[in-house]
């Protein structure tokens, strides 16, 4: 069987429509068993739908990266720059404010290549590391950050709606550039 071709590219607000419908469908794949209908549906109102991720977009608040397999839209990875907030981060880091991959397309290596797809763009503005938070009931998840290099650095409130969860921050330190360049121009 042939492999499967995986494309990844930054996306505008053309790619609005189908950023809305990878995180509408694979955040209630996710959550639905563990929240508040209502509370699932205002939250996927004001983060998944086309309008919201379209006012992210040409607002600039966020970046969104798109994995498509075989030509077919399959995950996104939604980043911005920001300070991780816990002192075991950094000032110059890249937040991961959403990650998600179709559940048909769960297990095939697209979140991992998600990450270093980021990894890649955080290197080269020099940021010192990936952030994110996630809750701490989301073992798929959690399990995913850490086989990717990420640590448990603390811990944050989240809202979904009128209940409040209690997310783990997590941070994966890179190597910068030129430190790099610097250490593969010796071997
Ligand atoms: C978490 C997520 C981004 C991982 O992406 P992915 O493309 O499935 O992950 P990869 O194929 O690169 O890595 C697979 C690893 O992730 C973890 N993982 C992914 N899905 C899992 C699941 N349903 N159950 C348990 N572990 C899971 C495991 O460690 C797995 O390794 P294994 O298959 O050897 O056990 C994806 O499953 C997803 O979008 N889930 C729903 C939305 C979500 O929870 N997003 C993260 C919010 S913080």
């Amino acid at each position: 069987m042939p492999r499967a071709i995986v494309d990844i590219q930054n996306v505008g607000a053309d790619a609005a429509e189908v950023l809305a419908h990878i995180g509408t469908s694979s955040f209630r794949d996710a959550y639905a068993a563990h929240s508040d209908p209502d509370d699932l549906e205002a939250h996927v109102k004001e983060f998944f739908s086309v309008q919201a991720v379209r006012a992210c977009i040409e607002t600039r608040q966020s970046s969104y990266v798109l994995a498509s397999v075989d030509g077919q839209p399959g995950a996104f990875a939604k980043y911005r720059i920001a300070p991780c907030p816990v002192p075991a981060g950094a000032l110059h880091a890249l937040e991961l404010q959403q990650l998600y991959v179709l559940a048909s397309h769960q297990r095939h290596g697209l979140g991992a290549r998600l990450v270093q797809f980021l990894s890649k763009i955080a290197v080269r503005q020099q940021l010192q590391g990936i952030w994110l938070s996630c809750w701490e009931d989301a073992d798929w998840a959690l399990s995913f950050y850490l086989k990717n290099g990420f640590s448990r650095v603390g811990t944050a409130d989240f809202a979904v709606g009128s209940t409040t969860y209690c997310d783990y921050l997590l941070w994966l330190a890179l190597e910068p550039e030129c430190r790099k360049s610097a250490s593969h121009s010796h071997t």
